[in-house]
């Protein structure tokens, strides 16, 4: 930043979720960018006139959005709260920030693919959610596109991180409760850190309006099953434990999961400059933010 830039300004909402409060931890790090989060005591982004108050209270030039409704099989039994954040939410808030002329980055989900040829996935592949959450997010897709708001959709799977409630740190409750783990072997994906998602998105609010426009995909290298993953941070943990191989059906769920969420994330890491590090790098550097808490 050159003396007399101004730090671009960014507001993040559903900030106290496990991607926004790496969005506002880390954005507080960064000199060219001023950072502010708000949870949705503070934003809530089905209310217009909480959107409206808080973009001309705070004035970003970029909103990071990370609010979202995430209880995948849940949304099967109340479809209603699930449109109204993830369609119906999204919707208010692309259209106020392109009212308001500020840049939008919304995460979105492989949720929106449904059967799909199994080869790591572009934004243009034909969409066809399974169940109501990867509807709902599909109808927040289509409702930013509309909008014409400056910015992008940036889709991911399979997000974790070293800490609260995710796949790697259940998994390692789990290995320590029963010392052994089932763990399902047909679905397939990437891994994704959500510490290294939240300091790309940074990196792309860094750029402003002049962020990549459009659907795009944020992935690490290679992909793996959930066995895979779970075999890693065993690994990771050095524990003794056993990780059996099952099929799907041992754990039935309310939504059906895609067997194929492996996202294509060599474009966005080109057309960023970022280096294309696999999953099980993305994971050894998310696991040291373990002694951090
Ligand atoms: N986790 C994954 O594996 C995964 C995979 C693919 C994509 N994604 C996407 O990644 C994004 C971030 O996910 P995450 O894992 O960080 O989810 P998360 O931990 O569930 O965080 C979502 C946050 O949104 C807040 N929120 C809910 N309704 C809101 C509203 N009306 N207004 C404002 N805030 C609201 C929640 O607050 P409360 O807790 O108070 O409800 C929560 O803090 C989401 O768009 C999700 O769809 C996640």
């Amino acid at each position: 930043m050159q003396e007399g830039d101004r730090a671009t300004r960014v507001l993040v909402t559903g900030a106290k979720g496990q991607l926004g409060s790496r969005l506002v931890e880390f954005g507080g790090r960064r000199r060219t960018l001023h950072v502010v989060g708000l949870d949705q005591s503070a934003l809530d982004i089905t209310d217009p006139s909480s959107i409206h108050d808080a973009l001309a209270e705070h004035t970003p030039d970029v909103v990071v959005n990370a609010a979202a409704y995430t209880e995948v099989d849940l949304a099967e039994r109340e479809p209603e709260r699930a449109f109204d954040i993830n369609g119906q939410g999204v919707k208010y808030l692309a259209e106020a920030c392109s009212q308001h002329g500020v840049a939008l980055i919304h995460v979105s989900t492989d949720y929106v693919f449904g059967k799909v040829d199994r080869v790591p996935l572009g934004p243009l592949e034909p969409t066809g959610p399974l169940g109501v959450y990867g509807a709902s997010k599909l109808e927040g897709e289509e409702a930013f596109l509309a909008s014409g708001v400056n910015g992008a959709v940036v889709r991911v799977a399979w997000l974790y991180d070293a800490r609260g409630s995710n796949f790697l740190t259940t998994m390692l409750r789990l290995a320590e409760q029963h010392g052994r783990l089932k763990v399902v072997k047909d679905q397939h994906g990437v891994p994704t850190s959500a510490p290294a998602l939240a300091e790309a998105l940074l990196d792309m609010a860094e750029r402003g309006q002049a962020m990549p426009q459009g659907i795009r995909h944020f992935a690490h290298a290679g992909h793996t099953t959930w066995h895979g993953f779970a075999s890693a941070i065993v690994g990771h943990a050095g524990l003794d434990v056993p990780v059996e191989a099952v099929a799907s059906d041992a754990f039935p769920t309310a939504a059906t999961r895609p067997a194929w969420s492996v996202l294509d994330g060599a474009p966005l890491h080109q057309e960023m400059g970022w280096t294309f590090e696999s999953w099980q790098n993305a994971l050894g550097a998310c696991w040291e933010l373990r002694e951090e808490g």
